[in-house]
């Protein structure tokens, strides 16, 4: 009698355990597993419409509904027909988790509000579509998580929904390609720094390559910046329209004489300037 009790204790034990062991790699498994998305943010690269990628096409043919701006559909027809589109302007995510109470000014609060509505409006539109079952794409430039704008709201804004970001090609890998040199083969610094012209003289001691995305800063205030930092004699190099066969072009020159090359020229927006020795 109690042999049968200390088998059947046994039994139990052990079955308890092969459950527990079961549970335990199921978990360890399905928790591995990232969640199903049918919101994707995909980068249409950089440049011509040759810099897209075959994941980002993929992606955007599985995709009945395309948030894009205006530019961005004439741009990539050929990819985008039949599709739903929703047009994405810039300016409604610029405001995001900013707080209207604070604007004094009249006529700023009006523009605030203008924008947080063009943003609920697209927000209900994408939530609305992913509700019926739809699959949502919206496109951006570059690599989306380089100074790329209203991409980190989306993450944000719907988490719950896990968008999967479709990497692409940067204006930074289409000017480093312009350039056709390994910019991190600099005499004191084999790093390279990608930055803006606020944030530049913060980390420029080492002297590392420094790859500014300009943003509208002007082009003579961004060179008397740079020559606090580095020597009149360090190349620089301005790449204009990366990826672009038709446009692209790179004026060089030396920090010190730079500004007589450039002087009477308007830069359009689409500039990376390139500062280091690695151009030696
Ligand atoms: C808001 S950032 C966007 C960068 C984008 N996320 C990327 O990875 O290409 C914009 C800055 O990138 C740079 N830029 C964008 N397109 C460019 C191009 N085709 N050629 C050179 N620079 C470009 C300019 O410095 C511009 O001020």
């Amino acid at each position: 009698m109690t042999s049968l009790y200390s088998k059947t204790k046994w039994m139990l034990i052990t079955v308890a355990i092969m459950v527990i062991a079961i549970l335990g790699a199921a978990h360890h498994v399905f928790a591995r597993q990232p969640a199903e998305t049918r919101l994707y943010l995909v980068s249409i690269g950089v440049g011509d419409v040759d810099l897209i990628t075959l994941r980002a096409i993929d992606t955007i043919n599985k995709s009945q509904v395309i948030v894009c701006r205006k530019k961005t559909e004439d741009k990539f027809v050929k990819y985008l027909k039949g599709k739903e589109i929703l047009d994405a302007s810039l300016s409604g995510w610029r405001t995001y988790r900013k707080d209207r109470a604070a604007i004094k000014n009249k006529k700023e609060r009006r523009k605030r509000r203008k924008s947080n509505e063009t943003r609920a409006k697209l927000i209900a539109q994408i939530r609305h579509a992913l509700d019926a079952g739809k699959t949502v794409s919206v496109l951006g430039s570059g690599d989306l998580l380089i100074y790329g704008g209203p991409y980190h709201w989306y993450l944000e804004e719907f988490k719950d929904m896990h968008p999967k970001i479709i990497p692409g090609v940067s204006c930074f890998n289409a000017a480093n390609a312009a350039l056709g040199m390994e910019i991190m083969s600099g005499k004191e610094s084999h790093s390279a720094l990608l930055t803006t012209a606020r944030d530049m003289e913060k980390f420029s001691k080492h002297h590392p390559t420094m790859v500014i995305f300009t943003m509208h800063t002007k082009f003579e205030d961004l060179v008397e910046k740079l020559k606090t930092q580095y020597s009149p004699e360090t190349p620089i190099a301005i790449v204009f329209y990366a990826g672009y066969k038709d446009k692209e072009h790179i004026t060089r020159g030396r920090l010190g004489t730079i500004l007589q090359k450039t002087q009477g020229h308007d830069f359009p927006f689409e500039h990376l300037v390139y500062v280091g020795d690695f151009m030696n």
